[in-house]
């Protein structure tokens, strides 16, 4: 059999669209500022995703642009047996921050899929069991195994052989009950019925229970209230270790440090990622209680793992997270907009709900017969981009919601831009709709 390789691309030429694996979007970004994304012809994006939710301080903040010139000239990587002072300088800030009891950083992971997978390698080392148990919508990554633990079936449909030892159960998802109860009869069946999936569903050897506190991709779910708190004692009761993926909800974006604070409720094992590099670093990792530290000498030598030149990002990052008045103000940009986006909800058909905690929110849109609409959900973002406005989907959960969730340093003269324009979108493409 003959292969014919594909031309390599002319010298000179920068179209090598066709050499990627996978189609990239036409839009060339070249350069950011803030909450802006700015192309190569100019034109301006107001970014309310905040790139892939991780660009918590926006597009090349400055104080982040001058750590990383300081830094570079001195050690970008250096192995990670060393010490170094950018990396201690992490450690300590994150465990100044960190939920009470989790005073053990491990920084060996360089994405949040690799963290988790370290979580629950830790959970099975610590309890000497196997199985795991996650949301029907929850998503933790990319790797095989972690989509394997994540919800969605079209995940999982190419990949048989990934979710070996994972049990999913419905997510807190009050607006569409999975056992058709209202919250105030409810007796949290969601947290009760875990109970019930442990005992038959499994193989009875449970070592964890994963969740994010506020579903990110799913459909930004946030539990009721209490929630969260019973799920804890559940784990209590079981002797299971709780994990939370604060990969999304972690450093400021619920208007809190981390979403437990916000919950108040303290895992066994916190994992963080994407907004603790700032304007963009790829840095992850795990918080954890002192007594879950048996991983050591089994997830050791990821490469990129606690890189120096990230670390002295992040560290740089949660200080100025830390600062007075930073997480009031995205307390406060968010309550805004989340008054402006329920109120856009009572005029416009296409949309069923409005829901949402500090910078995280998430616009549920359907159809007129009231379907979760994906379709819809893809083409409102595909006519945000045109308008210069940048929107996320994403396909878990009924795929049927736009996430807001802007950099968290976004001023409030920016949130009103923010509110004007997602306004005028969803009037013009609901007048659309027949
Ligand atoms: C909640 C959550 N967990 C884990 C991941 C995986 O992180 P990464 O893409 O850095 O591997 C993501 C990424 O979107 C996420 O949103």
């Amino acid at each position: 059999m003959t292969i014919l390789a594909a031309a390599a691309p002319e010298p000179g030429t920068d179209d090598v669209t066709g050499h990627y694996y996978y189609p990239p979007d036409d839009m060339r970004a070249a350069r950011g500022e803030g909450v802006y994304l700015y192309d190569e012809d100019g034109r301006r994006y107001l970014d309310c995703s905040a790139g892939t939710f991780n660009l918590s301080l926006g597009y090349s903040h400055p104080e982040i642009v001058a750590t990383i010139r300081e830094r570079a000239g001195e050690l970008v990587h250096v192995t990670s047996k060393f010490q170094t002072a950018p990396g201690n300088e992490l450690v300590r800030r994150l465990v100044g921050i960190a939920p009470e009891g989790l005073n053990r950083v491990h920084l060996k992971s360089s994405s949040g899929s690799d963290a988790n997978e370290a979580a629950i390698k830790m959970a099975q080392h610590h309890t000497g069991r196997t199985d795991v148990v996650s949301l029907f919508r929850g998503h933790l990554g990319q790797t095989i195994s972690m989509i394997g633990a994540s919800g969605a079936a079209f995940r999982r449909a190419p990949f048989s052989f990934a979710s070996t030892g994972v049990v999913h159960v419905p997510d807190p998802y009050c607006g569409r009950c999975f056992y058709r109860q209202s919250r105030d009869t409810c007796g949290l069946l969601c947290v009760e019925r875990i109970n019930d999936f442990i005992d038959f569903a499994s193989s009875g050897k449970v070592a964890a229970v994963i969740v994010e506190p506020i579903s990110g991709n799913g459909g930004n779910i946030v539990a009721p209230e209490g929630y969260l708190a019973r799920l804890r004692q559940l784990c209590d009761e079981r002797d299971i270790v709780l994990i939370f993926d604060e990969i999304q909800t972690g450093f400021g974006r619920t208007g809190r440090m981390f979403a437990a604070e916000h919950f108040g409720v303290t895992p066994d094992v916190l994992t963080f990622g994407k907004g603790l590099g700032g304007s963009g670093l790829p840095i992850a990792g795990l918080l954890t209680r002192e007594r879950m530290t048996g991983l050591a000498g089994h997830h050791i030598n990821s490469t990129f793992g606690g890189n120096v030149l990230a670390s002295a990002v992040a560290a740089k990052t949660i200080e100025i997270i830390g600062r007075p008045g930073f997480l009031e103000n995205v307390r406060e940009t968010g309550a805004y907009i989340m008054e402006r986006l329920r109120d856009l909800a009572g005029r416009v058909r296409c949309i069923t709900d409005v829901r949402g905690v500090g910078l995280m929110i998430g616009i549920e849109v359907v159809d007129r017969a009231g379907r979760p609409s994906a379709e819809l959900t893809g083409h409102l973002a595909d006519v945000a981009q045109r308008r210069g406005l940048l929107m996320r989907t994403s396909l878990y959960g009924f795929g049927n919601v736009l996430k807001v969730r802007p950099a968290l340093i976004l001023q409030r003269a920016e949130a009103e831009e923010m509110c004007d324009r997602i306004e005028e979108l969803f009037v013009t493409v609901d007048r659309e709709q027949v």
